[in-house]
């Protein structure tokens, strides 16, 4: 292969607002809302209570940046988690597995105090803190999910390869993602779910 052959793209700059969790020069976003969110947390009627009430406002999103498909190629973004609970739980992203399991993926801190809950299929579980400055990698084969346990919108730089893809499901058939981050005092304590049953790969079409 020749210079000439290799598809050229154009670099791309990118502008973080970290407060306002934008991504000046991105070119996706996605939101989701409390409706959205229907058997993410184990306190129905508290979500339902929430949900009398909820001002329609996005509870996170991210607003990402892909140019390049492929193994080589990035996907960089800002998720954007806004502060909460429902019942004991602070509030969290759905989470997920790369569909192409083995991809990796960087999260850095920007605003806000949050953390990573990362397990493994086997039954590993971590809980990562993230705040301003701190990052967190996430290896491949790692289910993941971000919580915000402080109270202001939790902010974070991600990047990941671009033929990731995600896994949403995997938590759903699981009950749950192993750990359940839950309000104590005014920080936050990690507890087993008593719901989870074990994590099990899809089944192969
Ligand atoms: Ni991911």
């Amino acid at each position: 292969m020749t210079a000439r052959d290799v598809r050229q793209v154009p670099p791309v700059p990118l502008t973080v607002l970290a407060g306002d969790g934008r991504l000046v020069g991105s070119n996706g976003r996605y939101e989701r809302f409390l409706p959205d969110l229907e058997g993410l947390y184990r306190d129905v009627d508290a979500y339902i209570q929430q949900l009398a009430v909820d001002d329609g406002r996005p509870v996170y999103w991210v607003e990402s940046s892909q140019t390049e498909d492929g193994p080589g190629g990035l996907i960089t973004g800002i998720s954007a988690l806004e502060a909460g609970t429902v019942g004991r739980e602070y509030a969290m992203t759905r989470g997920h597995l790369h569909a192409i399991a083995d991809r990796s993926e960087l999260y850095v801190g920007l605003s806000g105090h949050g953390v990573m809950i990362l397990e493994t299929l086997d039954g590993r579980a971590e809980v990562v803190d993230v705040t301003p400055g701190k990052a967190v990698y996430v290896p491949g084969w790692w289910v993941h999910r971000s919580v915000n346990v402080g109270r202001e919108r939790f902010v974070t730089l991600f990047c990941y390869a671009a033929d990731a893809g995600q896994d949403y499901m995997i938590i759903e058939r699981a009950g749950g993602m192993r750990s359940l981050v839950t309000v104590e005092g005014e920080g936050y304590r990690v507890e087993p779910n008593p719901d989870h049953r074990g994590y099990r790969l899809a089944e192969r079409a």
